[in-house]
């Protein structure tokens, strides 16, 4: 049997994939992480499931809730919140099940700092002012950082910045921002993005930790960076009227003019 690992979103019960919906109905076990999966995606489990809250349990039980599944030849749903790319815990999931013979799958989920950027209705790399997106955090208790992952390095490459799990360390991140960013670099604080209660909280470098009240707690991101300014970006030459490119040869002589759409 699998262990379907899926990508529950960041929250709003239809940002799932049609593939994580039809997977946690089609399985008789469902794990999900509580802290953060809506409990409304449960409501996709087939009656009569077994779904486990694995938020209080310890790895060494969840894997062996997973074994006993399995033994019983029950296909498993694995939900955690976002995606499953970052900070998830699939990873070391993963590795013990795989030590133990055990097959999984990965099923994508929307990711917590997209649906925090379409919340803002902004896009995230714009012209001329940041082409990166660093996804990142500060230390927290349970996690610490690889020595050349700091913010002050992040900063020095001028990118937006998505910072994870950090909200409680605002100050820390506006004291290692503002030396390469300034105090009026643009910040944006997106509070439980596509839940009910969302919030959001545009602000500077300079003052946005006055801006914060006791109501934005741990599920928040962070989001830095000129390009959240949404404004004193160039426009893409690939939409430019006159820009030579495969879809729009600007003459016969272009070395896209012979180019077929079944030649890719
Ligand atoms: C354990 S990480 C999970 C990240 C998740 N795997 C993802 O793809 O976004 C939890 C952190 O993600 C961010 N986060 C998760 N869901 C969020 C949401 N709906 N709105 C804002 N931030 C969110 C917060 O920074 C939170 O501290």
């Amino acid at each position: 049997m699998t262990v379907h690992f899926i990508g529950a979103g960041p929250g709003a019960p239809d940002l799932l994939t049609l593939r994580g919906r039809d997977l946690i109905a089609a399985c008789p076990v469902c794990l999900y992480a509580g802290s953060l999966v809506p409990e409304a995606i449960l409501a996709h489990c087939p009656e009569g499931a077994e779904i486990v809250n694995t938020a209080a349990m310890a790895l060494d039980d969840i894997i062996e809730a997973i074994r006993l599944a399995h033994g019983a030849g029950k296909d498993i749903a694995r939900l955690h919140s976002g995606d499953l790319s970052v900070w998830s815990a699939m990873g070391e999931q993963m590795r013990r099940l795989r030590a133990l013979g055990i097959p999984v799958s990965v099923t994508p989920g929307v990711p917590s700092f997209a649906a925090a950027a379409a919340t803002l209705g902004a896009e995230l790399t714009l012209p001329g002012l940041a082409q990166s997106v660093v996804l990142t955090r500060t230390q927290g208790r349970a996690s610490s950082m690889p020595p050349g992952e700091t913010l002050v390095n992040f900063a020095a490459t001028g990118a937006t910045l998505a910072i994870h799990l950090s909200i409680q360390n605002i100050n820390g991140v506006v004291a290692e921002l503002s030396p390469a960013y300034g105090p009026d670099c643009p910040v944006a604080v997106v509070y439980r993005a596509s839940w009910p209660d969302e919030r959001i909280i545009r602000a500077t470098l300079g003052d946005i930790a006055g801006r914060l009240d006791a109501g934005i707690t741990r599920t928040a991101l962070i989001l830095v960076g000129p390009a959240l300014a949404g404004e004193g970006f160039d426009e893409s030459c690939l939409y430019a009227a006159d820009y030579d490119r495969r879809y729009r040869p600007q003459s016969a002589e272009s070395p896209w003019a012979s180019w077929s759409h079944n030649d890719d």
